[in-house]
C-alpha cells in the first residue's frame, strides 16, 4: 500500500527509531511492502520506515539502471534492518541529495566516501557489504533517518541548497 510520506517539520522525522526485535513476521513483511510501494510510487532511491511514520530501524533502497537518470549508479535493491555503519578511512565526498521528506529541493551534502555496513534482511539473516560512492551515500542518507537526521542538517554550505527545478531545469530527479 502506498503510504503518506511525512515531510520535514513533522516531529516524527526527528525521533530515534527502535531496533527490529522480531524478524520474518507478517507485520515486518507488510511494512516492507508498503515501503517499496511508496518508494516506487515516488520514484525514490530509498526510503526509511520513520518516513511513513513507523519508528523502526528499517530502510530500503535500490536504483536500477534507468535512461532517465544516466548519472545514477546502479544499487541493488536492499532491505536493511538494524544497520551498523563503519566509515572506511577519513575521505569525505560532497554531492547533491534529495529526500522524499523534503520534496522538490536539493542540497550539497558531505558523506563518507567509503564504508562497511552490516545489518539483517527481513528474515533476520545478517549480511555485510563494503561500498563507495553513490551506494555509500544512499545508505548514509537512509540510515540517518533512523536517528532523526535529515540531509539539510548535514550540509556545510547552504549556498548550495535550492529547488530542483531551478538548480537543474528540465532534469528528472531521484529522491531519497
Ligand atoms: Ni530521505
Amino acid at each position: 500500500m502506498i503510504r503518506e510520506v511525512l515531510r520535514m517539520g513533522d516531529p516524527r522525522l526527528l525521533q530515534k527509531s527502535a531496533p527490529v526485535e522480531n524478524f520474518g513476521t507478517q507485520a515486518l513483511f507488510e511494512l516492507l511492502r508498503d515501503l517499496r510501494d511508496t518508494m516506487e510510487a515516488h520514484n525514490g532511491a530509498g526510503l526509511a520506515a520513520p518516513q511513513i511514520g513507523v519508528p523502526l530501524r528499517v530502510v530500503i533502497f535500490g536504483v536500477q539502471k534507468n535512461p532517465r537518470y544516466p548519472d545514477a549508479e546502479e544499487v541493488p535493491f536492499t532491505v536493511l534492518c538494524n544497520p551498523v555503519l563503519v566509515p572506511l578511512g577519513e575521505e569525505m565526498e560532497e554531492d547533491w541529495e534529495g529526500c522524499l521528506s523534503v520534496p522538490g529541493l536539493r542540497g550539497w551534502v558531505p558523506r563518507h566516501a567509503r564504508l562497511r555496513y552490516a545489518g539483517f534482511d527481513a528474515h533476520g539473516r545478517r549480511f555485510e557489504r563494503e561500498v563507495a560512492g553513490f551506494h555509500a551515500r544512499v545508505v548514509q542518507h537512509e540510515c540517518d533517518h533512523l536517528d532523526g537526521i535529515l540531509y539539510p542538517m548535514r550540509m556545510r554550505d547552504l549556498h548550495r541548497f535550492g529547488y530542483t527545478e531551478v538548480l537543474f531545469p528540465g532534469q528528472p530527479a531521484l529522491e531519497e
